[in-house]
């Protein structure tokens, strides 16, 4: 399998909030996959463990054959480089331009004074400006995010998840700000590109409604546990568990 998550644990507050309890699922490439469940269930602590923005205390990450949740230094850096993330704040710098932001996507892979000077060369400034083509914004390139709609933001978002070239891309909560014709357009866009590009996608939501009209399986957390796996167009009954009030966390 393309990502393997296996007995995932994570807490905080020195044990006291159990977010992530034992956690396992497979996704297979070119999948588009939503993680549902009430606030609180652990969504957003996946993502981060994911994307290598935070340790698990236990279990392990498996990324195309290779140990995500062990990797340190360069190798991490090396397979975070095939990871793309999406935020419901979308996470970008609001004083400039829509195509800076794409393209501090590259600065990773630069040297430290090209970075620091901005020299980012005409193909990389090609491909960025590409990219706000394919989410739509091609006229949008020079302005400053801060002048954008949400959901012009959360495009300037994707295009600059897309300027590394993922083979996975991540996204908590990624319309949760946006009213839902703009949510529903900004999943269309997402679900067109990982269709074109054989992305593979894992989509944290609360709206149960997108997450079933967009992918193509879905792993129910409750309390840190999967407690679902399965079929994206299964009956309410069977997400009862993923609903259901969990139990208060021991003070
Ligand atoms: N940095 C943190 N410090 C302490 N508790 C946290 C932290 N991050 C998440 N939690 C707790 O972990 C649990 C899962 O949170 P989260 O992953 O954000 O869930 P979701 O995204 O599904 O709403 C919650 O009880 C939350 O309060
Ligand atoms: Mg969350």
């Amino acid at each position: 399998m393309f990502l393997e998550v296996e007995g995932v644990s994570k807490s905080y507050d020195n044990g006291r909030v159990r977010a992530l309890d034992g956690a396992g699922f497979a996704v297979a490439e070119g999948q588009f996959v939503s993680v549902i469940g009430p606030s609180g269930a652990g969504k957003t602590t996946l993502v981060r463990i994911l994307n290598g923005s935070e340790q698990c205390d236990a279990g392990s990450v498996v990324l195309a054959g290779q140990r995500l949740d062990q990797a340190r230094g360069r190798a991490k850096r090396s397979m975070q480089k095939r990871l793309g993330t999406i935020y419901q704040d979308f996470a970008l710098v609001e004083n400039v331009s829509a195509l800076a932001n794409v393209l501090t996507a590259a600065v990773p892979d630069m040297g430290f004074f090209p970075a620091a000077l901005g020299l980012f060369g005409p193909d990389r400034r090609d491909r960025a400006r590409r990219l706000l083509d394919r989410v739509g914004l091609a006229d949008k390139a020079d302005t400053p995010v801060q002048d954008l709609s949400g959901g012009q933001k959360q495009r300037v978002a994707i295009a600059r998840a897309l300027m590394r070239s993922p083979a996975l891309l991540l996204a908590d909560e990624p319309v949760a700000s946006l009213d839902p014709v703009t949510g529903r357009q900004i999943l269309e866009l997402l679900k067109d590109i990982q269709r074109a590009e054989g992305l593979t996608v894992v989509m944290n939501s609360h709206n149960l409604d997108f997450a079933r009209a967009f992918s193509d399986r879905l792993i129910g957390l409750n309390a840190g546990r999967v407690v679902y796996d399965g079929a994206a167009d299964t009956p309410d009954e069977a997400l009862t568990a993923v609903y259901a009030a969990a139990p208060e966390a021991a003070p």
